[in-house]
């Protein structure tokens, strides 16, 4: 199975997807844990390009050419050989990231979806949102240093338009996107993702 774990920044889903990982690990299957973007080495390469310096430093054609770049070698190299494998694949964030961040900075949704279709081409079988208030992530102390460097340049605003976002992917692909309940501590989160697992 090929899973997504997806949020807003500081919702916890990074811990999640290493939770998720180790319980699966656990049960005995092989996983391959990965994010976005990156995963691969030139992946890592682009996400330097991503994430470091100005944000206005692309335009919104150009960063979305980036994601899509830096996710199809993660997917070729990584992701692809791993489920011809017959391994799990759990990833931090993949195309519901694009979706929902790039429409939110200005990019075109059906633009997104037409290059996503022609150039990834693959959904994830599960997709598990954190979902959680941006003042809470923030009031309880779950972004990290560079995360709150981010809350700061992007804002409040703009995350709370980001879950916004997620809840509509969550009514659009009822039956691949859900909805997880992100307050409560970390194992108590963990136990809802579980749960939701088929
Ligand atoms: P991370 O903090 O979860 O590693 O994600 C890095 C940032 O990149 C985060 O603010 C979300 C953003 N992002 C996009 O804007 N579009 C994408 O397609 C992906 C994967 C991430």
């Amino acid at each position: 199975m090929f899973i997504s774990l997806e949020g807003i920044d500081g919702s916890g889903k990074s811990t999640q997807a290493r939770m998720l990982a180790d319980h699966l690990e656990a049960q005995g299957r092989t996983v391959l844990r990965t994010r976005e973007p990156g995963g691969s080495p030139g992946a890592e390469a682009i996400r330097a390009l991503l994430v470091e310096g100005d944000p206005g430093r692309w335009s919104p054609m150009t960063e979305l050419l980036l994601y899509n770049a830096a996710r199809r070698d993660n997917l070729e190299r990584r992701i692809e050989p791993a489920l011809a494998r017959g391994e799990w694949v759990v990833t931090d964030r993949w195309t519901d990231s694009t979706r929902v961040y790039q429409s939110t900075r200005g990019g075109d949704r059906a633009t997104v979806d037409a290059l996503q279709d022609l150039v990834i081409g693959r959904e994830p079988d599960l997709t598990l949102v954190i979902d959680m208030d941006p003042q809470a992530a923030l009031a309880r102390g779950l972004a990290r240093p560079g995360q709150e460097d981010r809350f700061e340049q992007l804002g409040l605003t703009f995350q709370e338009t980001v879950r916004t976002g997620y809840a509509a992917l969550a009514r659009d692909f009822p039956d691949r996107v859900r909805l997880i309940d992100g307050d409560g501590t970390a194992e108590e989160v963990a136990a809802r993702v579980r749960a939701a697992l088929p």
